[in-house]
């Protein structure tokens, strides 16, 4: 198995252009099956999860090939509507074909989705809306058997702020007859993504962005050729590797705006933070300080995705910051692994308290999720000696390339067979 090993103590220097980001990507390669045609996407990053995607649309009877580095999608042969257990198992995203499925076929079949490490991912809120929408939806044998009938457009408002059950509730409504109106959908700058997106295919989608979007469903009329947002987490990480190294880096194609509480809190931390809606620029001398507590929210809150990777740059800091994680029960299992390298960490349920301890060690670590492999990334540039990542196949779910990326920084870093 691969491992990714680092020398930390490297400053990291330089400029560096932001992948596409995972979680626009995955819920708009869903939404292609909407329009039955050509679609061009540009900045997608080349992603394990991405790949999942690529062969739920082949096995519905789609087209997907790289073609000069962008992903070209050919809905128009789809001639299948289900799912199989296998392909839903390799990512939990694999539910946004739900509602998908259902706008452009009428029915659907599928299992649930993946298991995942960060704790139990119900999908109650997908299914309830779509039944609200007028899906018939049967639960047999681990199955889920949806028939639409007619979608009829209607208020609806989640009890929850799900992103994943917005995208599934705007993509569901794009087939429905009448507007649907989602109240309190959740906020995230992908869910705008999606929107232009479908606006792009000729949906009339309105309100991303805000807790209240409008569908008025209509199929989508063309084709699109259209670039992916860049990726906020994978942004947020490598700031943070440079907060936690020293260094002075600049992200170019990320908007600034998008990770102002990530921002925020390394600004606190003592780094000097600039940035506008196409760049953000950090210098940090690696002597970092602890901050007030960080508490994870939906989209405008601090993400759940930039806990661990916030946390790893914190563990050299002076004094001790509180954590409360917010969003999912399991989320600070990369904490045993940074442990190892030497971090002070104690965590009692959603609370973790890091003591910043004067310096960390490379160790022989292993990715437990995406974001805590992130976070191990982060904190091997900031120890001493040598880190060796191993299980890296969790880090390739949402990072085209971390030792490209890392490497063009000035960190010594190699990927080893
Ligand atoms: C998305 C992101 C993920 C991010 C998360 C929160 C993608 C591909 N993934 O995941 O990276 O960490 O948002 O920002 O975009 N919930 C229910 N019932 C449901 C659905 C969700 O109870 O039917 C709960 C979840 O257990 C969780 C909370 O709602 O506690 C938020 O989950 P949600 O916003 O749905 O996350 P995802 O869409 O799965």
């Amino acid at each position: 198995m691969s491992q990714i090993i680092i020398r930390g103590g490297q400053r990291l220097e330089g400029t560096l252009e932001v992948q596409g980001a995972k979680n626009s990507v995955l819920p708009i390669l869903a939404a292609t099956i909407l329009h039955p045609g050509r679609t061009v996407l540009r900045r997608c990053p080349r992603l394990t999860d991405v790949d999942a995607s690529i062969r739920i649309l082949r096995h519905l009877g789609c087209e997907a090939d790289w073609e000069d580095g962008a992903l070209v999608v050919n809905t128009a042969g789809m001639n299948r509507w289900d799912v199989p257990d296998h392909l839903m198992r390799e990512m939990r995203s694999s539910v946004i074909f739900l509602g998908a499925i259902l706008a452009r076929c009428g029915r659907a079949e599928m299992s649930y989705p993946g298991g995942c490490e960060l704790g139990p991912r119900p999908i109650d809120l997908h299914l309830s809306t779509l039944r609200a929408l007028g899906a018939h939806i049967r639960e047999e044998g681990g199955r889920l058997l949806c028939q639409a009938g007619t979608l009829a457009g209607r208020e609806l408002a989640l009890s929850l702020p799900s992103v994943g059950a917005t995208e599934n509730a705007i993509l569901a409504a794009c087939g429905c007859e009448g507007e649907t109106v989602l109240v309190n959908a959740a906020r995230e700058p992908e869910i705008v993504d999606l929107q232009n997106f479908l606006r792009a295919l000729g949906c009339d989608v309105r309100g991303a962005g805000s807790s209240t979007v409008c569908v008025r469903g209509r199929q989508a009329t063309r084709g699109a050729d259209y670039a992916v947002m860049p990726d906020r987490i994978a942004a947020a990480t490598y700031l943070c590797a440079a907060a936690a190294a020293g260094g002075e880096v600049e992200l170019t194609g990320v908007d600034a705006r998008h990770l102002s509480t990530v921002t925020a809190a390394l600004h606190e931390a003592g780094c000097h933070v600039s940035g506008d809606s196409g760049r953000i620029r950090l210098r940090s001398e690696g002597d970092l300080r602890s901050i007030g507590a960080i508490r994870t929210a939906p989209y405008p809150g601090f993400p759940t995705d930039a806990q661990a990777v916030l946390m790893a740059a914190l563990l050299r800091s002076h004094g001790a910051t509180v954590f409360v994680e917010n969003i999912f029960e399991n989320r600070y299992r990369h904490v045993d692994e940074l442990r190892r390298m030497g971090a002070d960490i104690s965590v009692a349920d959603r609370v973790a308290v890091v003591t910043g301890v004067r310096r960390l060690s490379g160790a022989g670590v292993r990715c437990t999720d995406l974001r805590g492999g992130a976070a191990l990334l982060v904190a091997g540039c900031a120890a001493e000696g040598e880190t060796a990542i191993g299980d890296i196949h969790h880090i390739r779910r949402g990072y085209e390339d971390p030792v490209r990326d890392l490497g063009a920084l000035g960190a010594d870093i190699r990927l080893e067979p």
